[in-house]
């Protein structure tokens, strides 16, 4: 069975791009994955093209930035040919994100321990409602050391919110990995970021199963 996760938020910077590559590179060894990257900035179209011109070549990865409205037809494909789509989209929320957020089986909102980024993804978590998708927030780049984790975490379950219970750390492992066309479980898998990443993985599928 085929599993489509778009990641969405509309605050910029929140770590929608860094997410849809470390999950796509970490599931790329076990499954058949595709990208499908509907933001104009195309970051992920970056990131993999660096990845297909390694000396070192990793884990096949199939690359997409169809958008507009061809983007419900292109995802059916990807969901007939592939076992995992990700979705990287653009900090907005408009028609394509909106038909990104239809076509997932789970949106996973990242979100930075800041009331900006909070106050963004209520838009994000609205849009996922109003197309009756399940959504999940997932902290990103909490910094080690500080309570940031438990206060943000707290104010969002007391608004209802469903949190995932793994987050990201602040770490310079992250943007080092999306440098070089990897995720981070493939350029430093001892590391604590991809301990990190594995976590984040397994409580994704774990929401979607
Ligand atoms: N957990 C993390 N630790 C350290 N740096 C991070 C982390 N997550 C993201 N970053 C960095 O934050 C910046 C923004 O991340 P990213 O490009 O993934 O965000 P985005 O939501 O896709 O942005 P945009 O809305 O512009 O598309 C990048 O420089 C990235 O390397
Ligand atoms: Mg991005």
């Amino acid at each position: 069975m085929s599993i489509v996760i778009t990641v969405a938020q509309q605050k910029g910077g929140a770590g929608k791009s860094t997410l849809v590559a470390n999950l796509a590179a970490a599931m790329a060894t076990l499954r058949r994955v595709a990208v499908l990257d509907i933001d104009p900035q195309h970051s992920l179209a970056r990131w993999n093209a660096i990845r297909l011109a390694r000396t070192e070549p990793a884990a096949t990865l199939t690359f997409s930035d169809l958008s507009g409205w061809r983007l419900a037809g292109e995802l059916d494909r990807l969901r007939r040919d592939y076992d995992v789509v990700l979705i990287d989209s653009p900090p907005v929320i408009d028609a394509d994100a909106r038909r990104a957020i239809r076509g997932a089986d789970l949106v996973v909102v990242p979100v930075q321990p800041s009331p900006p980024d909070i106050w963004a993804a209520e838009g994000t978590l609205k849009l996922a409602a109003e197309e009756k998708r399940p959504a999940c927030l997932i902290l990103n780049r909490v910094p080690t050391g500080s309570r940031l984790r438990d206060t943000t975490d707290h104010e969002l379950q007391a608004r209802g919110l469903a949190v995932l219970p793994a987050v990201l750390g602040n770490r310079a492992v992250f943007s080092h990995a999306f440098a070089e066309g990897l995720g981070v479980t493939e350029s430093a898998p001892r590391s604590r970021a991809a301990v990190e990443l594995r976590a984040v993985l397994a409580a994704i599928l774990g929401m979607i199963a």
